[in-house]
């Protein structure tokens, strides 16, 4: 297991002496996030057998790891079920990371936003997501086979947990990182094959539609009050985030577990079209948001043809 990453960082801590409600929509949402808590470790039924490595058959899994093995799949008949499991595996494991990256990013958020509405619903986020860290734990430990974090996952979380501008860590995490965990949940893993995974994902999934929803209500306009050269930012970082999170969905760590040629399965999941549909209909509801935000540029629409994130038709932008 590698060593804790250490990140220094340069946030600026804001006390608001002014605790009335400004934002009703947000007070709002912090009572549905207060009212909808619940308990991993008791509503959460652990008790049916997991067994990692057992024929999965046509029972199924989350898109992106078909049930039945294409024909032109780099992936063996022989090795398919070991494929299937160990991509399971891999993808819980990155939603543990992720949920670990949200824990600290959102404790960011309680420091460093200004209004004492944003500060009550990122705290509630906090316990949401604690609940999300120890609930996908204790599921990687019951599946016996775990993944180190994805080093581009890995690069994005720690890009957004330390970014001293408050609308970024939004962006980063409450828009794209949530947004995109939320539309695999919805894609497929609410329909896995095991009944364990079928209720976290339920649970969890109810939860980061909030905290989707308030990344959306926080930012609400604060970018159209920026300087061409602050949405300039805003517009490669975005760039860089999307980078980062088509990258993740190359696989390279699986490949390399079934024993297939890196190069090999990367070429196959930058190719295959259920794999450049999957990450097309993963993006669209993120860039639906970005798009809302009134931060998809020219510029980002491009970049997100070049990684085939978007089609030439695409989206079409409020500027
Ligand atoms: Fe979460
Ligand atoms: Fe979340």
């Amino acid at each position: 297991m590698a060593g804790p990453l250490k990140l220094g960082t340069g946030a600026v801590t804001r006390f608001s002496w002014d605790y009335s409600t400004r934002d009703p929509q947000l007070r709002e949402l912090y009572e549905k996030g207060k009212a909808a808590q619940w308990n991993a470790a008791t509503d959460i039924d652990w008790s049916p057998e997991l067994h990692f490595g057992v024929p999965l058959d046509d029972l199924p899994n989350t898109i992106g790891a078909r049930n039945r093995r294409p024909l032109d799949s780099p992936v063996p008949p022989g090795l398919w079920n070991d494929y299937r499991w160990q991509y399971h595996s891999w993808l819980s494991s990155q939603f543990l990371h992720g949920e670990q990256g949200a824990l600290l990013a959102t404790a960011r958020l309680v420091e460093t936003v200004p209004s004492i509405d944003e500060k009550l619903y990122a705290a509630s986020q906090m316990a949401d997501e604690a609940r999300h860290v120890e609930a996908f734990s204790r599921y990687v430990d019951l599946l016996g086979v775990s993944y180190p974090v994805n080093p581009a996952l890995e690069s994005l979380l720690a890009d957004v947990a330390t970014d001293h501008r408050w609308d970024i860590i939004y962006l980063g995490m409450q828009v794209i990182v949530e947004g995109l965990a939320l539309a695999i949940f919805r894609l497929g893993h609410a329909a896995s094959f095991d009944p364990i995974i079928r209720q976290i994902t339920r649970l969890v999934a109810r939860d980061e539609a909030r905290h989707v929803a308030f990344g959306m209500l926080a930012l609400r306009g604060y970018h159209d009050e920026l300087s061409g050269a602050e949405r300039a930012e805003r517009e490669e970082f975005l760039k860089e985030a999307a980078l980062l999170m088509s990258r993740r969905f190359r696989l390279e760590e699986v490949w390399d577990r079934v024993g297939i040629p890196v190069d090999v399965g990367v070429e196959y999941a930058l190719t295959d079209p259920d794999f450049r549909d999957f990450r097309r209909l993963m993006f669209s509801k993120v860039l639906a948001s970005i798009n809302k935000l009134g931060l998809l540029t020219d510029g980002l629409r491009e970049h997100l043809r070049e990684l085939a994130l978007m089609r030439p038709t695409g989206v079409s932008g409020r500027r």
